[in-house]
């Protein structure tokens, strides 16, 4: 069989594509990411297309044979990049502000070509070292102590999946695990109203059911109440529900609001319930000092996520989990079959253990080498321009007599809408702001999102990517200005 191998030509082997065109044509395609990056602002950063239009351009059914690779490559600008909502560009302002570095462009482009599954230690040592080694630098680097222990995940509700599930595994009154939730208690896990439907997601997936999240009403600042949390608890216990796990929020989606963790923390450990912190956005400013205090009272937590896939500057998907208690969440999860027994496993770290995903791919590299080039410093002075330009732009809306803040802005997310003093009719509000939002978006030219605050329809504007400068902002808030005059206009 060897022989027979050896004997047959190169050509008529089905390889890989040979080395040099790869060398090409990775070359190139690296030259046109470098421009893409470094002219972005030049283009609209939302498409304009209408649903179906993308699929419309491409052939129903694969190719039967090959095609050439620069083919494919100028495909990129004639099917894709007309249909490309550009999340790199710097008047990206919708959700959360999201960038990926050149540097973990970089890292992400060499874990492809490395491919490994790091499901155990053995099937790439490296893999799991590198990942266990950044996780503590981030650790240390957001101020958490020596008990936490880190794995990355892919998104933060993957991270707050887990952290419920390992929370479950706490419960003494039913081994859940072996026996499923028939004939369990009743649970309850408690959340702010505020927080993120990932929360509740996790509860359907759980097996746990909707009905098992208790919503915490928030205080005028978006933060849980903690005399509400209490009551609640309180009675449910005398209802029957077994209360389990508190799920708190630093840097809310809507508003970035921070839930009072020193309190919350108190209560959950008088009570014995859990305590997972999402801090999928507001976890990241924590590398500055004067943004540690985010984090207060976030070493009592039980588990803590924050994504550096929103504002650590690397490309999606990477989210940061950690835990006190990787036993338990081990307990929850851990599942070995014969064929993935090895020799190392009690000297080393096996990932898969800890989660529900087998395969892991090597996410450690974009980190290493975000974290390596900009050092904590550099990528801390880059979080912090942020802040300084929400703020000056939150001063500017205060004195804008036609326009107002909804909600505190804590980092770098302004909660806004237009509101001149002589409308005070809420729907007409509401009707305005919709047409400044669906105005100012038809542009192209910047993208904000909404949400709605205490009925209220809000726009929210998210500045916070890596190549947003004063100018980017000084124009998005000048675009606003001219879209409002122009509504305005027509109202007066
Ligand atoms: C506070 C918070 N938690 C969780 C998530 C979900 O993040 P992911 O997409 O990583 O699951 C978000 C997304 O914006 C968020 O703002």
């Amino acid at each position: 069989m060897r022989k027979e191998l050896t004997m047959l030509s190169d050509s008529t082997v089905p390889a890989d594509m040979p080395a040099d065109e790869f060398r090409r044509a990775g070359h190139a395609l690296i030259d046109w990411i470098a421009d893409y990056l470094t002219h972005l602002d030049q283009i609209p950063v939302l498409p304009d297309v209408q649903p179906g239009e993308i699929r419309d351009r491409l052939p129903k059914s694969a190719p039967a044979t090959g095609e050439p690779i620069d083919e494919i490559l100028r495909d990129i600008d004639r099917i894709v990049m007309p249909g490309m909502t550009h999340w790199n560009h710097p008047n990206f302002m919708a959700y959360f502000a999201i960038s990926s570095s050149g540097p973990a462009i970089l890292g992400e482009l060499l874990s492809a070509a490395f491919n490994v599954n790091g499901m155990l230690w053995k099937t790439c040592p490296a893999c799991t070292e590198l990942e266990q080694t950044v996780m503590d630098w981030l650790r240390q680097m957001i101020g958490l102590p020596e008990s936490f222990w880190g794995m990355i995940t892919d998104s933060a509700s993957s991270s707050t999946l887990q952290a419920i599930a390992a929370a479950r595994e706490m419960v003494k009154e039913h081994p859940i695990r072996q026996k499923g939730l028939f004939g369990a208690p009743r649970l309850r896990l408690y959340t702010s109203e505020q927080a993120h439907s990932s929360v509740e997601k996790a509860a359907i997936a759980l097996g746990l059911g909707i009905e098992s999240v208790q919503k915490i009403a928030v205080d005028r600042d978006y933060r849980l109440d903690c005399r509400l949390l209490a009551q609640s608890i309180a009675s449910d216990r005398e209802t029957g529900w077994l209360p389990f796990c508190t799920v708190a929020t630093v840097g809310t989606t809507s508003t970035t609001s921070i839930d009072p963790i020193p309190e919350i923390a108190d209560i959950c450990a008088r009570e014995k319930l859990w305590l997972h912190v999402d801090a999928a956005y507001g976890g990241s400013p924590a590398i500055l000092p004067e943004f540690r205090h985010v984090l207060n009272g976030c070493d009592r937590a039980d588990s803590l996520l924050f994504n550096p896939h929103k504002w650590l500057f690397v490309p999606i998907d990477c989210s940061a989990f950690f835990t006190r208690r990787p036993d338990i969440l081990k307990q929850a999860f851990s599942l070995v079959p014969e064929y993935l027994k090895t020799d190392q496993d009690q000297q080393a770290e096996n990932l898969m253990d800890y989660g529900v995903q087998l395969g892991r791919r090597f996410r450690a590299l974009k980190l290493w080498f975000t974290i390596r080039y900009f050092g904590q410093q550099g990528l801390g002075e880059r979080i912090r321009y942020a802040i300084d330009l929400a703020q000056s732009l939150a001063k500017k809306i205060d004195q804008h007599p036609h326009f107002e803040r909804l909600a505190p802005t804590p980092y770098s997310t302004i909660c806004f809408r237009a509101h001149p003093p002589e409308i005070q009719n809420e729907k007409e509000l509401d009707r305005l702001n919709q047409q400044l939002l669906d105005t100012v978006n038809t542009t192209r030219q910047l993208y904000l999102s909404h949400t709605r605050l205490h009925g209220q329809l809000t726009l929210r504007m998210a500045i916070g990517n890596l190549h947003t400068t004063r100018e980017h902002v000084d124009c998005a808030w000048n675009l606003i200005q001219e879209c409002w005059k122009s509504i305005y206009k027509q109202v007066t």
